[in-house]
């Protein structure tokens, strides 16, 4: 049944916001937008993750999550429906926060944006929206919003909607998606219309009180460019110290974490992201440094640093199988044990981590591959099968292997010792994150690490 325009009116309050697409984003949003006392609508097409969320149970990991899903729970602030109609009838601030995923050739798949912006013209059953925002979250490259969200809106024969539209690209990082919510450095808020961006403002006023972040107010377009430009420099600021790390490897002396050190304590540089190790992963640095590249060439505009950052990040994971090499040689018929699955730790996530791309590249070269993570493993064999054997712990990882590599930077692998390592048939560590200290190790063990020049040491 369609609704009448004035019941459209009549349900929405100010502080009421639905939230489309309940992933790691839309889950995170909602659920800080309800420990403030707003009243959330969460929806997804998903029904089994809806059930899960009704019972109190997160769709992922994250700090503080299942907390927050039960105190809003308990207080009533939030709900989980696949009902868009009602969803948007009661909602005056719309978000999608649906995902993009990568497609074959690099660029982002829009159909659940331009689906869920489908869903809000439907809901809005030809009521014109006066009175509500649409904010696209989902991250969509520049162009998508004006180009693809607004005619959606306005297309169906509905007539065109007066629905306010602005962008809010989200920069929250897993494992501290909450804490990176609540205060996070800046937001962004891309409108075409005054009216729209000052409705947001007004909104995040009320979210955020006197802890209101420094604002950025710009039109649709350049706030679609400043995810991308802000994820594309990050992932070139990685390669960038991971393509120092290579070089310092090469001369004795040389130790890319003093490097990095030194180099971050300018503040023009700053410390953050200088971490050395086998390059970045994860949902949205890979995907997001593709898609740039694919919309720069779709305009034929040459992106040479952020390509050369790709390419570097490519070939990273190799530079753990050069080491392990030039501890044990030919790895061939060699047992490697890999400390680490997940992309970073903190999570259970897996897509696009580096564990995967060099359990490919191990088996290519003979390798037989065990595996142990505290946290990813499930996930990893979803991914993997049977491709690697799955430890239940460090211990059962390493021992009867010739070769450790060090993938993830767990907190528990941090506190190994040489002495942890004497079950393994060949005693050789490869630190590819750099966690472990150097001098511990190498008269104890057969040991190399990123970005470090031990050779004549
Ligand atoms: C990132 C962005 O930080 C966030 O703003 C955006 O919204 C989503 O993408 P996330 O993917 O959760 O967040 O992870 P992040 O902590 O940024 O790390 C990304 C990858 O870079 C990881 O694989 C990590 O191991 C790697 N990394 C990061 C490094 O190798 N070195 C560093 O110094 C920092």
């Amino acid at each position: 049944m369609r609704n009448s325009s004035k019941t459209v009116e009549l349900l929405a309050t100010d502080n009421s916001i639905a939230i489309i697409g309940l992933g790691y984003v839309g889950v995170s949003t909602a659920l800080c937008f309800s420990s403030r006392g707003f009243s959330v609508i969460g929806v997804d097409v998903d029904r089994e993750k809806l059930t899960g969320l009704r019972k109190g149970r997160s769709p992922f990991s994250e700090d503080r999550v299942t907390e927050l899903l039960s105190e809003a729970r308990e207080k009533h602030t939030i709900e989980f429906t696949d009902d868009f109609e009602l969803a948007v009838r009661k909602s005056d601030t719309i978000f999608i926060t649906v995902g993009t995923p990568s497609t074959r050739n690099g660029s982002i798949d829009i159909a659940q944006v331009k689906s869920a912006a489908r869903s809000v013209r439907r809901a809005l059953g030809g009521h014109d929206g006066r009175n509500k925002l649409l904010v696209v979250k989902s991250t969509v490259v520049p162009g998508t919003t004006n180009g693809v969200v607004r005619p959606t809106l306005n297309g169906g024969g509905g007539g065109r909607t007066n629905l306010g539209l602005a962008v809010n690209p989200e920069f929250l990082r897993e494992g501290s998606a909450i804490a990176d919510t609540l205060s996070p450095d800046r937001i962004v808020i891309g409108a075409d219309d005054g009216e729209s961006g000052e409705r947001l403002v007004a909104l995040y006023r009320r979210f955020y009180g006197e802890r209101m972040p420094e604002v950025l107010m710009t039109n649709v377009v350049n706030a679609e460019m400043i995810k991308y430009a802000s994820n594309s420099f990050l992932a070139t600021k990685v390669s960038f110290i991971n393509d120092i790390a290579n070089m310092c490897e090469k001369i004795p002396g040389a130790d890319v974490k003093v490097v990095s050190r030194g180099m971050g304590l300018d503040g023009r540089i700053g410390r953050r992201f200088l971490d050395a190790g086998l390059g970045y992963g994860g949902s949205c640095f890979p995907k997001d440094v593709r898609a740039l590249l694919a919309v720069a060439d779709r305009s034929g505009t040459e992106l040479r640093v952020i390509r050369a950052a790709h390419q570097t990040n490519a070939l990273q994971p190799l530079v753990a199988i050069a080491l392990a090499r030039s501890l044990v040689g030919s790895l061939r018929g060699k047992r490697v044990a890999l400390l680490g699955v997940a992309f970073k730790p903190g999570t259970r996530d897996v897509r696009d981590a580096v564990s995967l791309k060099l359990v490919r590249e191990l088996r290519k070269r003979g390798a037989e591959v065990v595996v142990f993570d505290p946290e990813a493993l499930s996930n990893a064999k979803k991914i993997l099968g049977g491709a690697v054997a799955y430890a239940k712990s460090i211990e059962a990882c390493i021992r009867g292997a010739d070769c450790c590599i060090i993938v993830t930077e767990w907190d528990s692998f941090r506190r190994l010792l040489p002495e942890d390592f004497s079950k393994m048939r060949t005693k050789a560590l490869v630190d590819g994150r750099r966690i472990l200290d150097p001098n511990l190790f190498l008269n104890k063990m057969k040991f190399a690490a990123v970005g470090y020049g031990k050779s004549s040491r």
